[in-house]
């Protein structure tokens, strides 16, 4: 098979070193977008007079048929053709004869490549966007049946103060509400035409560049042509949200992964989203949060991995940047995996609200309840707090809890300490005091709720 640019060459490469060279393994991925491209190349090229209307016709009316027969998975892909640009523009030739060479007039695949990539992205980021759309909603139905679900808040994994189940969801609510807008506000840069940059330099062909932007929906296009064939921050920008976005998903499976332990039992997950030992038959082990987990590390890899090839690249375009592909091939795939599993996994989770309460019952994390009480009756907090701490010391020693101690105990610790520091003691009314704005009070919680359901 001739090479398309073999005219200057009178040897030819191996096929092991062809292999080498070639994106055609990966890239078949762009086959749609690479289309599209060409078919709003081809109509500007007749409307500004460069090739005719017949012409134009007749490419358009064949990458139609090469787009049917790629989405079949009809089309042959070739090593010695190198990429998807190659080998269509090959069937495309095949197919109609020479005028399919006429295609390649005032474009490289420098821009061609570039083209592909944004129109991609920016289907893709918004499916994206939809799939965190979703599994926000997961969220809020969790959160909706456990505002008085009570259970320990922790800091430094070590219980700190109670708080509402349906309050430590929704901070992933909002984390997620953050990523979305990161993505959405990604879309206004990926939303730029590269073509009819050319090779970097622009074209002599007077085409007009804006006519392809706006048939290929693109809100405007890159000023300056090396730019546009150069740059890759757009992916890196989607890689950098998508980094984001799994680390705030990571977390949450990591809690997950906690919660379902013998040591919290806080949750119970679906046997659809877990798996069997094949020796130990009592596991039942949350495999699908613990793979969200570890795909985090892919995705920051293939960040790492971009802004490293790039860091050294003279401009323009760099057979480097063919590297460009498979990380942001890869993080399209893992994002959509991770939050449709991550979606379902919430989605059916079973809360043991027994399990949460029993041991916030069992716990000092009231213990600020104490000092803000003596706080709240004009003694100075470092001195409340030194006074709790004594208090908790004595329970240790005695092996009770604070709402066990008898309130002689508390008499002889501060005269301040009256009957009514029981109620206070309460963690179900420890979280219902706690009202200021963005608190876990329930009344906030409701009010947060109400908030995160109008955004949807
Ligand atoms: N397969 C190439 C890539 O993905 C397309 C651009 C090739 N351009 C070139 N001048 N060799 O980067």
């Amino acid at each position: 098979m001739k090479k398309l640019w073999g005219g200057r060459f009178t040897g030819s490469a191996e096929e092991w070193v062809d292999e080498f060279g070639a994106s055609i393994s990966f890239d078949q991925e762009l086959a749609k977008q690479d289309i599209e491209g060409s078919v709003a190349h081809a109509t500007m090229l007749a409307a500004c007079g460069i090739i005719t209307e017949a012409e134009a016709n007749e490419i358009v009316q064949g990458l139609k048929k090469l787009a049917y027969q790629a989405e079949q998975g009809e089309l042959d892909y070739s090593v010695k053709l190198e990429d998807i640009h190659l080998n269509l523009e090959h069937h495309l030739t095949e197919l109609i004869g020479p005028t399919g060479g006429k295609l390649h007039t005032a474009r490289s695949r420098n821009d061609q490549v570039a083209t592909d990539m944004h129109l991609y992205l920016k289907e893709q980021v918004s499916d994206i966007i939809m799939l965190i759309t979703d599994f926000q909603q997961a969220l809020i139905q969790q959160a909706e049946q456990n505002i008085e679900t009570i259970l320990p808040g922790y800091t430094h994994l070590q219980r700190a103060q109670p708080i509402s189940f349906a309050h430590h969801l929704m901070a992933y609510f909002w984390m997620l509400d953050r990523d979305k807008q990161r993505f959405s506000e990604s879309l206004k840069r990926i939303n730029l035409s590269p073509l009819g940059a050319g090779a970097l330099a622009g074209t002599t062909f007077p085409i007009d560049r804006h006519k392809t932007a706006s048939m290929l929906g693109f809100a405007g296009i890159y000023e300056n042509s090396l730019d546009a064939v150069s740059d890759r921050d757009f992916i890196l920008e989607f890689l950098s949200d998508s980094s984001l976005l799994m680390m705030h998903l990571s977390r949450l499976c990591e809690e997950i992964i906690l919660w379902t332990s013998q040591e919290f039992q806080f949750i119970e997950l679906s046997d659809a989203f877990t798996t069997g030992s094949s020796i130990m038959p009592q596991k039942k082990n949350p495999d699908m949060a613990e793979l969200i987990r570890g795909k985090t590390g892919r995705v920051y890899g293939s960040l790492i991995g971009l802004l490293t090839i790039l860091k050294g690249l003279p401009l323009a375009y760099n057979k480097d940047m063919q590297e460009d592909k498979e990380g942001m091939f890869d993080t399209v795939k893992t994002v959509r995996g991770s939050l449709k599993i991550i979606t379902g996994m919430v989605g059916t989770m079973k809360v043991r609200k027994d399990k949460m309460e029993s041991s916030v019952k069992n716990d000092f994390s009231n213990a600020t309840e104490l000092a803000d009480y003596l706080a709240s009756k004009g003694l100075p907090f470092r001195q409340a707090h030194e006074i709790v701490g004594k208090l908790v010391l004595t329970c240790i020693e005695k092996g009770c809890y604070l709402g066990e101690l008898p309130l002689a105990v508390y008499k002889d610790m501060n005269s301040l300490f009256e009957e009514d520091i029981y109620e206070v003691l309460n963690p179900y009314n420890a979280i219902d005091r706690r009202n200021s704005a963005g608190g876990t009070g329930f009344s906030q919680v409701r009010a947060q709720l109400e908030k995160a359901k109008n955004l949807l």
